[in-house]
């Protein structure tokens, strides 16, 4: 059984919590775009403390002993970054070796001259800036397409490196040299490139066949995706998306699968909407509400820490991911958020010109002007935190789960209460619809 994971929002939903309760039942967790713009977050008691986690490129599988974690083909890796989340899970006492972190030799390296130009380029959007993370992620994929891209797989060889980063560093130094922006030091890059193949070499496979052999073999694979449906370079609110198709044929194209080996996919999906960056939002809470979600769901960003965008449930955008995807089911979390409000607002289509649709449009403008249409059902205003049996939900918030469902589409296989493992619901009902037999 192969499962893929994939955020149904604008990102941030909560894929890393998820990913780490259902982690145990698989024995591959791999990731298959993005970088280390993602920030997944998981909070496990270990040792009778709560450690808290921010895994920004490795799957969230590795706090998990056993586990093969595999940073797919279609991920962009940056090596220091990448480095340093291995020193930091050492540091915490989780194992992370040659055996159980592979790096797809396929996949594109992220090198300092990409961050410059994410910089160099988001400042000469001016007010249309799409508010990049800045780890640059757009200008690593831009060279892969424009095929001068290095890939992991070059990091075993140190003399062809040393070539390649040279030719590289000159192709970038006119690049940069364009936007007024500080050169790379050529020296320094080879330098950082031999540590790094020193240090990563080892990790490096072709996790293409790994995957499919495993798959072949039996062993089940949990596909983590990065970022969300609304932010997939084809799929979301472009311009103001990231690089990769962070929908689930990323995770095809990204992990060298084909599609009949994914058996089921789940969307993780707020109970209310965030967004970082720039672009439009149509259910955006420019006021003290917003802001009160804002505080209460701890609504910063796992990577940069910038504020987090907050408004209501929109199941325009619901419906739209679990059409593009083919959602078997959804996993909402951040329920209990909501607890203290009198009401709650849900848009179930957009008025664009005066026109209603219930269709998300696919220029940023459009999207920009349209004016949610809502429905208000009562809040609960009682204390769902930690609840884990959906009975013992007030009958209001069962009331909201369900309107939820209906217009989004897809049935709950989860609904998570709080930050820890044990504060979800889970509906071995629809997980087993989904063809997922988990006693989680
Ligand atoms: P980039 O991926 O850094 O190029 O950023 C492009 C857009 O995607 C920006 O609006 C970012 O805020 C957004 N973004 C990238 N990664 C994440 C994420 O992990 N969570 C939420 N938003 C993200």
């Amino acid at each position: 059984m192969n499962l893929a994971i994939i955020g149904a929002q604008w990102g941030d939903e909560g894929k890393g919590k998820i990913v780490d309760l259902i982690a145990p039942h698989f024995d591959i967790v791999a990731r298959y775009q993005g970088g280390h713009n993602a920030g997944h977050t998981v909070i496990i008691r270990r040792n009778g403390e709560d450690q808290k986690f921010v895994l920004h490129l490795i799957p969230s599988g590795i706090t998990h002993p056993g586990k093969t974690c595999v940073i797919g083909n279609g991920v962009v890796v940056h090596p220091g970054a990448l480095l340093t989340e291995i020193d930091e899970l050492r540091a915490k006492g989780i194992e992370v070796t040659a055996a159980n972190l592979l790096i797809s030799n396929r996949a594109h390296l992220i090198l300092p001259h990409h961050i410059a130009l994410d910089r160099a380029i988001e400042a000469s959007r001016g007010n249309s800036a799409v508010g990049t993370t800045m780890r640059g992620i757009g200008p690593a994929y831009e060279e892969k397409m424009a095929r001068r891209g290095i890939r992991a797989g070059d990091l075993t060889d140190a003399a062809g490196l040393v070539e390649k980063l040279a030719h590289n560093a000159k192709q970038a130094n006119r690049l940069l040299a364009m936007f007024g922006s500080d050169l790379i030091d050529e020296k320094q890059l080879i330098a950082d490139g031999l540590r790094w193949s020193e240090l990563l070499a080892p990790h490096v496979t072709d996790t293409t066949y790994f995957l499919n052999h495993a798959t072949r073999d039996g062993k089940s694979l949990l596909l983590e995706g990065a970022q969300a449906t609304m932010l997939d370079i084809d799929h979301g609110t472009y311009p103001f998306v990231t690089s990769s198709n962070s929908s689930v044929g990323g995770a095809c194209t990204g992990a060298g699968i084909p599609p009949s080996a994914i058996n089921a996919t789940i969307g993780v999906i707020k109970a209310y909407t965030t967004r970082v960056g720039g672009g439009p939002f149509p259910t955006e809470l420019n006021d003290a509400l917003g802001e009160a979600i804002r505080a209460k769901g701890g609504e910063y960003g796992a990577s940069t820490g910038r504020p987090r965008r907050t408004g209501w449930f929109d199941a325009v955008v619901a419906r739209y991911a679990v059409m593009v995807n083919g959602l078997d089911a959804l996993a909402l979390t951040k329920l209990d958020v909501l607890d203290d409000l009198d009401e709650l607002k849900i848009c179930v289509a957009y008025k664009i010109n005066g026109q209603v649709t219930e269709q998300v449009p696919y220029d940023a403008d459009q999207m920009n002007a349209a004016e949610p249409v809502y429905e208000t059902m009562p809040g609960w205003q009682s204390n769902t935190v930690g609840i884990s049996n959906f009975d013992d939900l007030p009958e209001r918030a069962q009331q909201y789960l369900a309107r939820l469902s209906e217009v989004s589409g897809a049935p709950f296989a989860f609904i998570s209460t709080g930050a820890e493992r044990n504060e979800t619901i889970i509906s071995a009902d629809v997980l087993s619809r989904c063809g997922l037999h988990l006693t989680v």
